[in-house]
């Protein structure tokens, strides 16, 4: 089934009635009333940010896993509680004003995409989807609907971005003709597909927790919890969890859209998951940033980063063991995930003067943005364009050392084979 065959199910199955945004509008001095879909791992943390702020209430609260769905109530004992978020949104949709996708990459398009046909304001965790025409249909339903939303990458508003980001746009290390980015982390798997089954834990409801993805046996410690990121039916790699925090300062600081070009060094396709180390080159059109094309390079695994001259540090330097390097026609500047940044001229630290910036809380400004005080700082307007990149690269690893080329305005590669990896089949579940 595709996409719009899998919304329009969902919400027959839900009894919804789809409002548009224009006529959803709550009342001056109300407090948000907020959704929670996933509020084990990230998403207990995404509650505990969205409820720290003091206009919310927490009115709904859904989780596949009686456990985590358990702890949460304990914190928040008025709400109420679902296993399926379809079924919340069927009886609490005019008693919610904003919903929290916390879930893993496969539903956070379905969770999403169906609350904002109900013309709700969306927090969704990152990457924003899990596929590329899923990025381009929540930001096409952002728009239409003009609705609030916001990506899960918190460190956008920390002042050592956002003042990074100024200094790259004011020119400290001029144009900038590369970017080096890179995570130790292993979001990959290179062993073989499990084989039989384990009996599902009581507590877990798998049939939910699979989603629109295949059905597929349960197997301990595999899928649930974490580790469905170095799945391909579920999560996108350590270039997807890792590459969207880790880019983001450099997608914004030089003003990309999405690259031209993409090729991956990393192991065959095994069909099952994502490698354990890659390397992704992109080339990306010049901006008022760039050189007349930006290489971006991405490296992932333990091993990461490669060597590489542009990743020479100054003696007594070392490089961490995640970041990005921007490098420049006038020197380099290393950006720590996480830290201030460090200018390099000439391979001598030089000193830096940081921009003077405000503290941003990136939870507490959507809950802000949707009480109409200000303005969202990653809405899927962008966060979609950051996210189609990454995933262009995701695709690209079924291809190794293979150059494919994206076209823009057609939404294709001049491969028809990975044209088939930028929708999904969804399941009816
Ligand atoms: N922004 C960040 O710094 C950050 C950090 C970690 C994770 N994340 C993102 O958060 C998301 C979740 O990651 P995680 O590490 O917490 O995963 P996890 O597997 O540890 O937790 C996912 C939670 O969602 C629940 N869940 C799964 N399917 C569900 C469904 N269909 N409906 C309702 N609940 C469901 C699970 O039971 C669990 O409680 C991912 O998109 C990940 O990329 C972001």
């Amino acid at each position: 089934m595709k996409r719009r065959d899998f919304l329009k199910n969902a919400s027959a199955f839900a009894g919804i009635t789809l409002l548009p945004s224009s006529v959803w509008a709550f009342a001056k001095n109300a407090k948000l009333r907020t959704a929670h879909i996933g509020v084990g791992g990230m998403g207990a943390s995404d509650l505990a940010s969205i409820s720290s702020h003091g206009m919310v209430e927490v009115t709904a609260l859904c989780d596949v896993d009686s456990n985590n769905l358990a702890a949460a109530l304990k914190l928040h004992p008025s709400a109420k509680t679902f296993k399926d978020y379809r079924k919340l949104f069927e009886q609490m949709g005019k008693d919610i004003d904003a919903v929290i996708v916390s879930t893993p990459d496969h539903t956070h398009a379905p969770a999403a995409l169906m609350a904002m046909e109900m013309g709700k304001p969306v927090y969704c965790q990152k990457p924003l989807t899990h596929h590329v025409s899923e990025a381009r249909a929540m930001r096409k339903m952002a728009e239409e609907k003009k609705l609030v939303t916001q990506m899960g990458i918190q460190i956008h508003s920390w002042k050592e971005y956002r003042g990074t980001a100024q200094l790259i746009q004011t020119g400290i290390i001029g144009k900038v003709h590369t970017v080096r980015a890179w995570s130790n982390k292993n979001w990959g798997y290179d062993g073989a597909a499990p084989a039989g089954s384990d009996p599902v834990p009581s507590t877990l409801d798998w049939n939910l927790w699979l989603g629109t993805s295949p059905d597929r046996p349960y197997k301990d410690k595999i899928y649930h919890p974490g580790n469905w990121r170095k799945l391909l039916d579920y999560g996108c790699g350590t270039l997807g969890d890792m590459g969207v925090h880790i880019f983001d300062t450099p997608y914004t600081a030089l003003a990309l859209d999405v690259p031209e070009t993409i090729c991956c060094d990393c192991r065959k396709p095994n069909g099952f998951s994502h490698p354990e180390h890659n390397v992704v080159t992109y080339e990306f059109p010049g901006t008022d940033f760039t050189a007349k094309y930006l290489q971006w390079v991405w490296y992932d695994g333990t091993d990461a980063p490669k060597k590489h001259k542009e990743l020479e540090m100054p003696k007594g330097e070392k490089l961490p063991e995640q970041g990005s390097m921007f490098v420049g026609e006038k020197g380099r500047l290393l950006l720590p995930h996480i830290g201030y940044p460090k200018l390099i001229i000439e391979n001598k630290l030089e000193k830096l003067d940081f921009p003077v910036l405000e503290e941003v809380d990136h939870y507490h400004q959507f809950v802000d943005a949707c009480l109409g005080k200000t303005e969202a700082s990653a809405p899927f307007s962008y966060a979609s364009r950051l996210t189609e990149s990454i995933l262009l690269g995701v695709v690209a690893n079924r291809f190794p050392n293979e150059k494919l080329h994206w076209d823009n305005s057609a939404q294709q590669f001049s491969k028809e084979e990975a044209n088939l990896l930028l929708d999904g089949n969804y399941r009816d579940f």
